[in-house]
């Protein structure tokens, strides 16, 4: 079977995602030499366990966006101290997008930084959430405020974890994959599993090369986000964060045809391509309150200088500043969403 091995390119920092079934047989050879023990940081439903040489200890977190909180950093760093865990050593994040992203965060602030290999178990952690370095933790005013840079020293996508995988968490990786599509236009669902995991991954790992820090380009790949961790947070978490950015994508659509940015037939293409090709729901279920919606986007960590959004427009994709309450009403308008 067709392993697919794709090079994050960070100088010596950088990292190979190595993709396809039973891959997870390879991450012996993707932790760093100095490491004489591991702690697995996972969760209770994660289908994939990897067999290791050297001694390790398992820390099993809670399920749901409530846990990726500073409590749970800090319950992990008790445990690293427990097992006597150094900075030689090594953490590896098995499960989703929120286990990675909390392994990561307890890897980057332990001793000031120690190595971390992830897991990938999730199709939302394989084409995005696992590659790239981003790690963090929520706090009551906003998702992932908190949290650092730091690379994996390699990840592991493993596609044996997405037979098992719930249909709902298939659904919110789709949504990730649709972000690939408009940010390239690339047909990926015309591609095989495999072949289209390594196609994202790709992509990604071209956009983090260039700008590592979100300087710049990163930024494109939170498509749709600004909405939708104001949808994630204001449904306390009911919306998963694929379903959100389905949504967040439709809304930015319209937004960038309230400014005139793109016009109607554009907009008719995100809906058919998220609602129809990929299958996603193009508005929530539940009933929103515009000004919560408007406040949680202003503690976004792109509103440096006013709203912003990543908008589409007459040259592509690209990041608008100061964009303007009352566009954001005709976005809502025109989305027709339930309101409270
Ligand atoms: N998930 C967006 C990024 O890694 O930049």
């Amino acid at each position: 079977m067709t392993t697919h091995q794709i090079k994050v390119a960070l100088g010596d920092r950088s990292y190979a995602v190595l993709v396809g079934h039973g891959v997870i047989n390879q991450l012996e050879t993707m932790l760093p030499k100095s490491a004489k023990r591991a702690v697995v940081i996972t969760q209770k439903n994660v289908a994939l366990q990897p067999k290791l040489k050297i001694p390790s200890t398992t820390i099993v977190i809670g399920d749901g966006e409530e846990h990726k909180n500073m409590q749970t950093i800090e319950m992990i760093a008790e445990k690293f101290a427990e097992f006597g865990l150094t900075r030689n050593d090594v953490v590896i994040g098995v499960g989703g997008g929120m286990v990675t992203d909390i392994a990561g965060f307890a890897a980057a602030s332990w001793h000031r930084g120690t190595a971390v290999v992830h897991v990938a178990t999730s199709l939302v952690g394989m084409v995005d959430a696992a590659i790239g370095g981003k790690t963090g933790v929520n706090i009551a005013q906003g998702k992932n405020l908190v949290g650092a840079f730091w690379q994996p020293s390699g990840v592991i996508c493993d596609l044996d974890a997405l037979e098992t995988l719930p249909q709902r968490e298939m659904r919110c990786g789709l949504g990730e994959v649709a972000k690939y599509h408009f940010l390239t236009g690339d047909d990926l669902l015309a591609l095989e599993m495999s072949e289209r995991i390594a196609r994202c991954v790709e992509i990604k790992a071209r956009i983090v090369a260039a700008d590592e820090r979100e300087s710049g380009g990163r930024a494109l790949l939170n498509y749709g986000h600004t909405l939708a961790h104001a949808l994630e947070r204001s449904s306390n978490f009911s919306l998963a964060h694929g379903e959100a950015v389905a949504v967040g994508m439709i809304f930015a659509a319209h937004l960038a045809h309230a400014m005139q940015r793109i016009g109607t037939p554009r907009v008719e293409e995100h809906y058919r391509v998220i609602g129809e090709t990929y299958g996603l729901k193009v508005k929530p279920d539940e009933k929103i309150e515009r000004r919560e919606l408007i406040d949680l986007m202003h503690h976004d960590k792109k509103a440096v200088s006013g709203l912003t959004f990543v908008l589409d427009g007459p040259s592509g994709i690209e990041i608008v500043s100061g964009v303007a309450e009352a566009h954001l009403m005709q976005a809502f308008d025109a989305m027709q969403l339930n309101e409270k």
